[in-house]
């Protein structure tokens, strides 16, 4: 039985603390939170010991892996922390919030005994799992040009507003289209350069609006947009992938959400919602300590996309092409 740490119960820690009840094999034994009210809040739904810090965390309970749900910049030091006490570690996306953060946590898990996955959640979800298996299988013959699109919901409240903090949280880019960019990265490889702009500096950081333009080194092109601005209505998340021989096409509002069209004719993919693919993340984390392999997402890993999200930082920042 692996037996779970998470610290930070804010959004994602919350989510995280419900989806490790369907983690089969784990555990949550403990949680830590800086904030009286989200510690208040951890025992009332789990009925669990909650302490301030990873530090009393480590001196006071016997746990095997620690979940990171901190606010970014905050991932390296609780990492460090965890590496410190020879934890399992699972930490949430983006992998840090500068390239020298992400290389040192790249370092400090390279050689490590135990095992360290990185929460780049998009890769665990049913339908974009299924996208991704029609690309490969060639349905719709070789890619060319992929679009995806991230937003429509509120602008996110964390704690002591620290999205709305460039510094912290990265804005748009990195907070939020990393998801699509490290699908991008899983679906066709290596980015030869990036191009982007982005509303930031020129409306509040809350109405943040990004597009980022992507070449690949197959010369496959991507689009990736989305949005913090508040307008009405549901998240939601779109994808379109033109190939050769057709067009596969992703929309998260649909009851329908995957639709191929090839010359073949048109098929259609219920996409399986009920699925939660946190808890397809945690799993693999678990399978891996107990299969003796590597996560799915590796720090190395998640340190290439964040190379792509801060490029694309660059990008907006002085307005030309960046190439990695
Ligand atoms: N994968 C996803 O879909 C997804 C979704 C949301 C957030 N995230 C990522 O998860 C991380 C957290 O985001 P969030 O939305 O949950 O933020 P949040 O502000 O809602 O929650 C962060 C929590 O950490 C606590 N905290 C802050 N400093 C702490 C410290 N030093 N020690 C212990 N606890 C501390 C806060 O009190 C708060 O409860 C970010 O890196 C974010 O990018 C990922």
């Amino acid at each position: 039985m692996i037996r779970v740490g998470i610290v930070g119960y804010g959004t994602i820690g919350r989510l995280h603390a419900q989806a490790w009840q369907e983690v089969p094999g784990s555990k949550l034994a403990v949680v830590a939170d800086c904030d009286a009210a989200s510690l208040e809040k951890a025992q009332n739904d789990w009925n669990l010991p909650a302490v301030a810090s990873v530090d009393e965390m480590l001196e006071k309970y016997d746990v095997d892996l620690i979940d990171i749900c901190v606010p970014t910049p905050l991932h390296e030091s609780v990492m460090r922390r965890a590496i410190e006490g020879d934890k399992h570690v699972f930490c949430e996306k983006p992998l840090a919030r500068s390239l020298e953060e992400g290389q040192r946590m790249v370092e400090l898990s390279s050689g490590y005994q135990q095992k360290v996955g990185i929460g780049h959640v998009v890769r665990f979800t049913p339908a974009y799992q299924k996208m991704r298996q029609s690309i490969k299988d060639g349905e719709v013959g070789e890619p060319g040009v992929i679009r995806t699109f991230r937003g429509g919901s509120q602008f996110p409240m964390g704690y002591q507003n620290w999205f709305a903090d460039f510094d912290q949280s990265g804005g748009v880019i990195l907070d939020l289209l990393i998801h699509d960019l490290d699908y991008c990265r899983w679906l066709f490889g290596d980015v030869e350069r990036v191009y982007a702009q982005s509303t930031r500096g020129r409306a509040e950081e809350q109405l943040e609006h990004a597009m980022i333009v992507l070449r690949f080194k197959n010369g496959v092109i991507g689009h990736v947009e989305g949005s913090w601005t508040n307008f009405p209505g549901q998240f939601y998340t779109r994808v379109e992938m033109a190939g050769t021989n057709g067009l596969i096409s992703f929309d998260s509002r649909s009851t329908e959400p995957i639709r191929t069209m090839t010359a073949a004719g048109v098929r259609l993919q219920v996409g399986p919602t009920a699925v939660n693919p946190y808890a397809l993340e945690l799993l693999d984390m678990v399978e891996a300590i107990k299969e003796d392999r590597e996560p799915l997402i590796t720090p190395h890993d998640a340190y290439e996309t964040l190379n792509v999200a801060l490029a694309a930082l660059e990008s907006v920042r002085t307005g030309q092409v960046v190439k990695l």
